[in-house]
């Protein structure tokens, strides 16, 4: 049986750990009962271990083992939540092999249990945009005038690498611009309007911190910004750059960070996904 979910960008600048925009590349999952758990990414079966997140998910989620072929079109080690689609994919590709038909509320429970990021979970298993609440993930509205560009470095980042460099504590001062700045930002994308998007701009949480781990992270933003985007941000722990332009600035947008991308990674022009998990 199969199950597949969407990449996502997470923290979208100033929501930090409680944003994430589900993007359509795609993660799907096929599951078949086994006697040993396995998995294969298209180089034949690898026997998974207790710790492994995708051994982890299907103990949650199934309790047995279970062998696992995955397709994955979301690029790895690159802020596009693979981890999180690969796992909800896996977890509810598990449970439709055992004659059970997923529950999103209960994947997005084991995909946060396993792997933690549930500014990817949610809209990897919900799709659009999503808000990491105290009490659970709340969908939010996102204007279809926006346009997401994502420049992908072929460099890659792990996502531990890059939450060592946040600090654990930040002054008071900086909290409240960074709370007005996300504000601002749900807003924005609710209406796209320009002038809240041009007050949402820029990160003093984890984009300063991060800067050094990849500058041409922070390059592509200011391009795309300087050639007409709304937004853009680090797409959840980079290196990724995510921009937001409209039909009218796409293509200046996806030229201005290219330029400054080279031949060190991609563009690509891709659309709001609103199925998550299927
Ligand atoms: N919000 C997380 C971070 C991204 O920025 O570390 C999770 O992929």
């Amino acid at each position: 049986m199969r199950a597949s979910a969407s990449a996502s960008s997470g923290n979208l600048g100033p929501g930090f750990d409680v944003l994430g925009l589900a993007l359509d590349l795609r993660c799907t999952v096929e599951a078949r009962p086994s006697d040993r758990m396995t998995v294969d990414d298209g180089d034949g079966p690898v026997d998974l271990h207790a710790g492994d997140m995708l051994y982890d998910v299907v103990a949650a989620a199934v309790g047995k083992p279970m062998a696992l072929t995955v397709y994955n079109d979301v690029p790895r080690a690159r802020g596009l939540g693979s981890s999180s689609a690969v796992t909800a994919a896996a977890a509810a590709a598990v449970q439709r092999a055992t004659g059970v038909e997923p529950e999103r509320q209960r994947i997005y429970e084991i995909v946060t249990g396993v792997e933690g990021h549930g500014d990817n979970a949610a809209p990897a298993v919900w799709g659009g945009l999503m808000a990491v609440g105290p009490n659970g993930p709340y969908g939010l509205e996102i204007n279809d005038v926006l346009v997401p560009v994502v420049g992908i470095p072929n460099a890659r980042l792990s996502t531990k690498r890059a939450r060592e460099v946040v600090p654990r504590t930040v002054p008071l001062a900086t909290a409240t611009r960074n709370v007005s700045r996300a504000v601002l930002l749900v807003e924005a994308l609710r209406t796209g309007d320009p002038d809240a998007f041009a007050q949402a701009a820029g990160d003093e949480f984890h984009e300063q911190p991060r800067a050094a781990l990849s500058p041409v992270t922070g390059r592509m933003m200011e391009a795309a910004r300087d050639a007409g985007a709304l937004h853009a941000s680090w797409s959840g722990a980079g290196p990724t750059t995510l921009a937001l332009a409209t039909a009218d600035t796409r293509d200046a947008v996806v030229e201005a960070m290219a330029s400054v991308l080279g031949d060190a990674g991609r563009l690509a022009v891709l659309s709001v996904d609103y199925d998550g998990l299927i």
